[in-house]
């Protein structure tokens, strides 16, 4: 603060002007009108403020008050005052005569001045402190919506659930950003790309004033989150009932998931939150980033797994094929003993995703039959004893097919014992009773009513109620009777499966067009052999 380089020396202006002590420089930073009055009322003098030559505010002081004590002068000119004076930025000028009075009188005042800085600086601090508060807040807020929104998501089990999933996600914040609603736009990932908005509260406005906005703000909504309020001066949001809003993209590693929209300030949150104001802010933008960024992640890894299990689903199919393919009369045979497994389990409360096991252990429960010879698997006749030992272990085949798969562990006991018996003569293990695993017991049923309903070349398929009779006569015997008392409530519903089943039928293959290969080859031009990239024949 002392940096006149030239503190309490004396000397005299021109012009008729008194000795002049030049006093500390510093910079009072705007306190000149408040410190003149402040040496006014503290030491009962006047002050009048010149400015310095470098745009600062020195204080030139002239005492006044006390004639007898003081030798005062007026300060006419206080353009001379300043080019005589001198001062660096802030310096502070008393002038007296006698000096020592000026000397008294400066110390004073420069005492005052100190005390005003440290009160100045004291509320700068205190600014400082009061912004850090509230930054630290809406730090907080934003780590419990962020905490809140983690432990709320889970990955929808299936594509019809995402819509839940989205809108639980959302919840969180709208209490966060303090929002009458939140839409949620979201774009289909297939087809036309079609645009479908979801709302967390009440509809504010129409589908099509939210689309048409994103259409306006596509590009800007790419860089950053927009901020529009209607009653606060910095937009106009253009449709009745939108009042204000909170607009983000949603997108993740460069695919586009939709847009997020936060619609009208709650008012009843306003008096709640100390930094809140009419309309929404960078805060709640900020706040909305946050939250959406992470559902973007989340929907992309939903995408991710859907196109994984896709994939799986895909080569299990592949997989049943091979084994139909062996057998053509048997085709759809494990496609539907899936679907009548996986209805049985919903009837005995397995759960979606437990029904789910089961109808891939219903695709698989023969995978087996793929080591068995043509001989045996296609002989239409009764088979002998020789035969029927090779057939009996395909179960022991398919486990062993399948163990290593470690995404497949869970159905092994279905494919193991489904051709186990209650009373406990059948195969490959003798269990009996409940020792014999529940998948294995539904697949029994339902490998048994399909065997039993379904046309083969050496016969024709018997009658539902002939087949349930079978089913009933063997209960307790061959099949757990609980589980044939409640597929026999449920037929009709089997039964309707069994109707609507179209067997998949292989896809034909595709003539070559112009003498080229249709399929493209990663790595090859559709039209040609040789490698994207390749200028010679090797
Ligand atoms: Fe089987």
């Amino acid at each position: 603060m002392n940096d006149s380089g030239d503190d309490n020396s004396q000397g005299i202006i021109g012009n008729g002007f008194p000795p002049v002590l030049k006093m500390y420089a510093y910079d009072p930073g705007g306190l000149d009108g408040s410190l003149a009055h402040l040496l006014s009322a503290g030491i009962g003098i006047s002050v009048t403020v010149v400015e310095a030559r470098d745009g600062g505010h020195p204080l030139v002081i002239q005492a006044k008050s006390d004639p007898d004590r003081v030798h005062t002068e007026p300060v006419n000119d206080s353009a001379s005052v300043r080019q005589a004076l001198a001062l660096p930025a802030g310096g502070i000028a008393v002038w007296s005569s006698p000096v020592d009075q000026a000397e008294r009188i400066a110390r004073h005042a420069m005492t005052l001045l100190d005390l005003e800085i440290a009160r100045n600086d004291s509320k700068q601090l205190l600014a400082e402190v009061e912004s850090l508060t509230n930054q630290v807040m809406q730090d907080f807020e934003e780590l419990s919506l962020i905490r809140t929104l983690a432990s709320s998501l889970e990955l929808p089990q299936t594509a019809e659930d995402t819509d839940d999933f989205v809108l639980a996600s959302l919840m969180p914040l709208v209490s966060g950003v303090g929002a009458v609603s939140i839409a949620a736009v979201l774009v289909e990932d297939s087809g036309d790309h079609k645009r479908r908005p979801l709302w967390t509260g009440p509809q504010v406005v129409g589908d099509e004033v939210i689309f048409d906005l994103i259409d306006d703000h596509a590009e800007e909504l790419m860089q950053q989150p927009i901020v529009r309020n209607r009653n606060v001066g910095d937009g106009h949001c253009g449709a009745e009932g939108l009042e204000e809003y909170v607009m983000v993209e949603c997108s993740s590693e460069g695919r586009l998931h939709g847009w997020v929209m936060a619609c009208n300030r709650l008012q009843d949150d306003i008096d709640d939150v100390p930094w809140a104001q009419l309309g929404f802010t960078t805060v709640q933008a900020s706040l909305m980033e946050t939250a959406t960024n992470q559902l973007a992640a989340q929907l992309n890894n939903i995408r991710l797994l859907r196109q994984k299990e896709e994939l799986f689903t895909d080569v299990i199919r592949a997989l049943v094929n091979a084994v139909e393919a062996r057998d053509p009369y048997t085709c759809g045979h494990s496609e539907r003993v899936a679907s009548f497994a996986r209805c049985l389990a919903s009837k005995i409360g397995f759960t979606v995703a437990e029904c789910e096991r089961i109808y891939l252990t219903g695709l698989l429960h023969d995978v087996g039959k793929i080591a068995i010879p043509d001989g045996v698997l296609q002989k239409p006749n009764r088979l002998n004893e020789e035969e029927r030992a090779i057939i009996e272990t395909h179960t022991d085949s398919g486990w062993r097919i399948l163990q290593e798969l470690e995404a497949l562990q869970d159905i092994l006991p279905g494919v193991l014992y489904h051709h186990e018996h209650w009373n406990g003569k059948g195969y490959p293990d003798r269990l009996a009773g409940d020792n014999i695993p529940i998948d294995g017991r539904i697949l029994a049923v339902c490998d048994a009513f399909d065997a039993m309903t379904s046309d083969r070349p050496y016969r024709k398929g018997m009658s539902i109620d002939r087949a349930i009779t079978i089913l009933n006569e063997g209960a307790g015997e061959y099949w757990d009777p609980n589980l044939i008392h409640v597929f026999s409530q449920h037929i009709d519903e089997i039964d309707e499966i069994r109707i609507n089943h179209q067997p998949r039928q292989p896809a034909a293959r595709p003539a070559p067009v112009n003498g080229l290969p249709i399929i493209g080859i990663p790595g090859f031009s559709v039209t040609g052999n040789m490698p994207s990239g390749s200028t010679s024949a090797q």
